[in-house]
């Protein structure tokens, strides 16, 4: 910037007496103006994302670089919504929000914004620029096993990062909030299977922290209009978006479960069951053989992040004002023996079980009464076929050896 007005000013000197040159020269200053004006940080009122635009969305959507994050962005995206991701990337994967903008480059529509959500400075910031009409808030560390061995780290990045998020959506008149909650806030539960109406009483620091931030976001409610939705989340497994029809290239570009190495020990089944058949780790671990429950192994809802993506979206379009809304999301079925044997099939290996004592912090069994949220949202589980969704995960596995980092060139087919 400077370095071009140094130029335009030595040439003027020149022909100092000049009336055309003065000319160029007061020319040349307003467009100098312009672009530092252009370029300057304050300058951003004709940012598309500091503007409402009436019929467009524009959401917020924390935690957006991580698997839950990313697969709603992408469909918010689809359905011609303006996002805008943040994410400190201590989680996610920027490869992730890579795809996003690969597939999603026009101005105005994705935005990445790299800010820890403990800085309430940054998160006001935040808040202060961009015009949000809603919230998804998935941001948070979510892994009962590590909950349990730094209990503060779920305390901190869970409750008191949602506070934070409250606080400026109370001080920027952001009225639409949906919470991405768990059913780990149920705890062990006597009756099966869990209705919105089943008490909470949390087990272990994860159920914890998210429960005490549902109980922040309820009593906040309580003395505002606020449009609030707590999606209590079932446990997903890996997939990809299976409802676009894009080409085969640019699916495999797309998204899949790609957790840090060092995370793996604490992910989730599915994963661990490719992580082996792949031979990154020597077996299976299943953990507990002496729960109450028909093999003693623990039960599970499994649902296609497809489907929980979809609530969140329908909850979106379904909060009103001063309304709150809680809902269960699980298929209601179980199916986590059968998981086990279509990986095996799927992948032709043989993986290799050892039957560990329990985990601390887990449940015998969870599975969800989805009838709720059939009947206030109209949504229902589409891809339960297990089978088929692994498929797809597992193609992904295939294609990204190393996860995000790795890129893969495919005939399109
Ligand atoms: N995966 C599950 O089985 C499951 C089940 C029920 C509920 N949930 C909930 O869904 C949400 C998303 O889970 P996920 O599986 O996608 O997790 P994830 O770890 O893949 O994604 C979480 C994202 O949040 C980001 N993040 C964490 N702390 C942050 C901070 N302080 N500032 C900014 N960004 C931060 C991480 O970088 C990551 O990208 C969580 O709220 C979780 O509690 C997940
Ligand atoms: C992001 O989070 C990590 C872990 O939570 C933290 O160590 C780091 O300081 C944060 N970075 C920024 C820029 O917020
Ligand atoms: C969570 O918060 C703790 C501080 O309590 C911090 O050290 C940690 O890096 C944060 N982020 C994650 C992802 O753990
Ligand atoms: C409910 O969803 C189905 C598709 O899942 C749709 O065909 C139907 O029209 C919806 N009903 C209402 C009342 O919106």
């Amino acid at each position: 910037m400077s370095l071009g007005g140094k130029v335009w000013i030595t040439w003027t000197r020149k022909t100092k007496s000049n009336y055309v040159g003065k000319i160029i020269l007061a020319a040349a200053l307003t467009a100098l103006c312009i672009l530092m004006l252009k370029q300057s940080p304050s300058f951003n009122s004709r940012s598309p994302f500091s503007n409402h635009e009436p019929g467009v969305t524009h959401v917020l959507v924390t935690g957006g670089a991580g698997y839950i994050g990313s697969h709603a962005a992408l469909r918010l995206l689809k359905d011609s919504h303006r996002v805008t991701v943040v994410d400190n990337l201590s989680r996610g994967n920027m490869g992730a929000v890579k795809v996003l903008q690969e597939l999603f480059p026009e101005p105005g529509r994705l935005q990445f914004i790299y800010a820890d959500l403990g800085n309430a400075k940054a998160v006001n910031k935040i808040f202060a620029e961009n015009a949000f009409d809603a919230v998804m808030h998935f941001a948070a560390v979510a892994y009962v096993g590590e909950s349990t061995l730094d209990p503060l780290k779920y305390y901190h990045n869970i409750t008191s990062n949602t506070l934070v998020v409250l606080e400026a959506m109370a001080a920027h008149g952001v009225k639409t909030l949906i919470y991405s909650s768990t059913c780990a806030t149920y705890g062990e539960p006597e009756k099966m299977p869990i209705t919105e109406e089943t008490p909470q009483l949390p087990i272990n620091p994860y159920g914890k922290a998210k429960k005490m931030a549902e109980d922040i976001i309820l009593d906040f409610h309580k003395n505002s209009n606020m449009a609030i939705m707590i999606l209590r989340l079932f446990h997903p497994h890996v997939s990809f978006f299976h409802y676009f029809s894009l080409s085969v290239k640019t699916q495999m570009a797309r998204l899949g479960e790609a957790p840090r190495p060092e995370l793996r020990e604490h992910g989730r089944i599915s994963g661990a069951c490719f992580d082996a058949a792949r031979g990154i780790i020597p077996g299976l671990k299943v953990r507990g053989v002496d729960y109450k429950t028909p093999d003693g192994t623990c039960i599970r809802d499994y649902i296609d992040v497809t489907d929980l993506v979809d609530a969140h979206v329908k909850a979106l379009e379904k909060a009103m004002p001063g309304k709150v809304g809680i809902y269960n999301v699980g298929t209601g079925r179980d199916q986590s023996r059968s998981l086990l044997r279509h990986v095996r099939r799927l992948t032709g290996v043989n993986i290799k079980v050892d039957f560990l004592p329990r985990r601390p912090g887990d449940y015998a069994e969870v599975f969800s009464d989805p009838s709720k949220i059939l009947l206030e949202l109209n949504w229902t589980a589409q891809y339960t076929d297990l089978q088929k969704s692994l498929g797809i995960a597992w193609r992904w596995q295939k294609l990204h050896r190393n996860g995000y980092g790795t890129s893969v060139t495919i005939a399109d087919s």
